[in-house]
């Protein structure tokens, strides 16, 4: 069965120019509850153990130094089959290849300024969730 929450992350251009209200809003209008927020600084290390399956990538420097390059806000999303339905809500990696009314259509600036992150599969949304969220500090509607 699919799972029911997704991490993503506003990036730092998104973030400086003032995006944060209107993507969520997008997100909450798409029927996701927000199930954990906090605006962060991601410093160097965190950054690159995020990012480390891109680390042998050609672009793998310029995103660390974007990532890091202002604040950043990182929520957990929840809805039914989360992971797919935001990856269709944000839209391809590349906003030239974004489907209109799309978040990175109508937020991103280029492939790697391309305004917000989502987990891959379910696998990676847990090992996401965790890296940025205490159990505390969640608000789940899913979870008993
Ligand atoms: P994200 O979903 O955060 O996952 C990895 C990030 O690497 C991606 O979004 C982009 O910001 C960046 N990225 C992926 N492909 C490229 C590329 N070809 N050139 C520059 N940045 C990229």
């Amino acid at each position: 069965m699919a799972g029911t929450k997704t991490l993503t992350i506003i990036k730092p251009g998104a973030v400086r120019n003032e995006y944060v209200g209107p993507i969520l809003a997008k997100i909450n209008a798409n029927g996701f509850h927000i199930a954990a927020l906090k605006l962060i600084r991601l410093t160097k290390e965190q950054a690159e153990r995020f990012y480390s399956v891109h680390r042998e990538k050609h672009f793998f420097r310029s995103l660390i130094n974007f990532m890091t390059s202002g604040q950043v806000v990182v929520a957990i999303l929840e809805k039914e089959n989360a992971v797919a339905e935001y990856r269709k809500l944000m839209g391809a990696t590349d906003p030239l290849k974004a489907e209109k009314g799309t978040i990175r259509k109508l937020f991103a600036e280029n492939i790697e300024r391309n305004a917000v992150h989502g987990s891959d599969s379910d696998e990676n949304a847990e090992i996401e969730c965790n890296f940025f969220f205490a159990r505390s500090e969640r608000f789940s509607n899913f979870d008993t």
